[in-house]
């Protein structure tokens, strides 16, 4: 994002792809150097966000149909944005969040099928402005990562799959390819990493697409005090 001191980085990907995992490795690298990384994610991050996410999630919202439930996504995510992501990143922060816009243009607005105008608009009034400075998107053949996903649920004592991990595996593969059409289309912001290599190689990857982006002002500090 322009005009602030930090960072702005959002991981995206399908189900199971192992965000979480490389949002704690890259976490615990960055503060291992000496920066302030806040972690978080959507839908939540935020009170507000946080208290429309179970409304989304246990599939409440499903029946009211998608442009509900987009809306209520673009209402999480506004709240988030107000109230964590753009004071983080004023304060000099690098953040790191788990899923972001690109989960709405592909969830709602291609295998949703919401006008592209309407998912736009709802885009813009939700980020107004916070347009992430990296966006890595993990990718991996879409039956890869449910598996993942459902073995997952399975450990979790009592875990169900939410509202969109239930559908099925043309859905989860059209949402793969559109990630990809996204990360083609915008080369500046999204890179895109292969989630399937194992998680130290993802790691490094994941670190290498950040690492020139750093916060030069930190990276100036850093270096000011090697030189003393
Ligand atoms: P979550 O439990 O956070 O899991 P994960 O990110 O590991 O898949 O579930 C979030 C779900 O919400 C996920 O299935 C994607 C969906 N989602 C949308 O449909 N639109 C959005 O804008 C966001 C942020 C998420």
């Amino acid at each position: 994002m322009d005009g602030v001191n930090g960072l702005f980085v959002t991981f995206e990907g399908g189900e199971g792809v192992g965000k979480s995992t490389q949002i704690r490795l890259l976490a615990e690298r960055l503060r291992n150097l000496g920066y302030e990384v806040i972690v978080t994610r959507e839908p939540g991050g935020s009170m507000g966000a946080e208290a429309v996410r179970h409304v989304l999630l246990s599939g409440a919202a499903e029946e009211f149909g998608v442009r509900m439930e987009a809306i209520l996504f673009a209402a999480a995510r506004n709240d988030h944005v107000e109230e964590v992501i753009k004071p983080a990143l004023k304060n000099g922060a690098i953040v790191l969040c788990d899923r972001f816009m690109d989960s709405s243009r592909v969830y709602q607005g291609i295998t949703g099928n919401l006008e592209p105008s309407f998912v736009k608009t709802l885009e813009r009034v939700a980020i107004d402005g916070a347009v992430p400075d990296c966006t890595l998107i993990l990718d991996m053949p879409a039956e890869k990562g449910l598996a993942r996903a459902r073995k997952r649920a399975g450990g979790e004592k009592g875990a169900e799959p939410d509202r969109f991990e239930k559908e099925e595996l043309s859905t989860h593969e059209k949402r793969r390819e559109a990630f990809l059409d996204i990360a083609a289309s915008d080369p500046l912001r999204c890179r895109v990493v292969d989630a399937s290599l194992p998680s130290d190689e993802v790691a490094e990857a994941v670190f290498v697409a950040v690492e020139n982006l750093l916060p030069i002002r930190l990276q100036k500090e850093k270096s000011a005090e090697t030189v003393a």
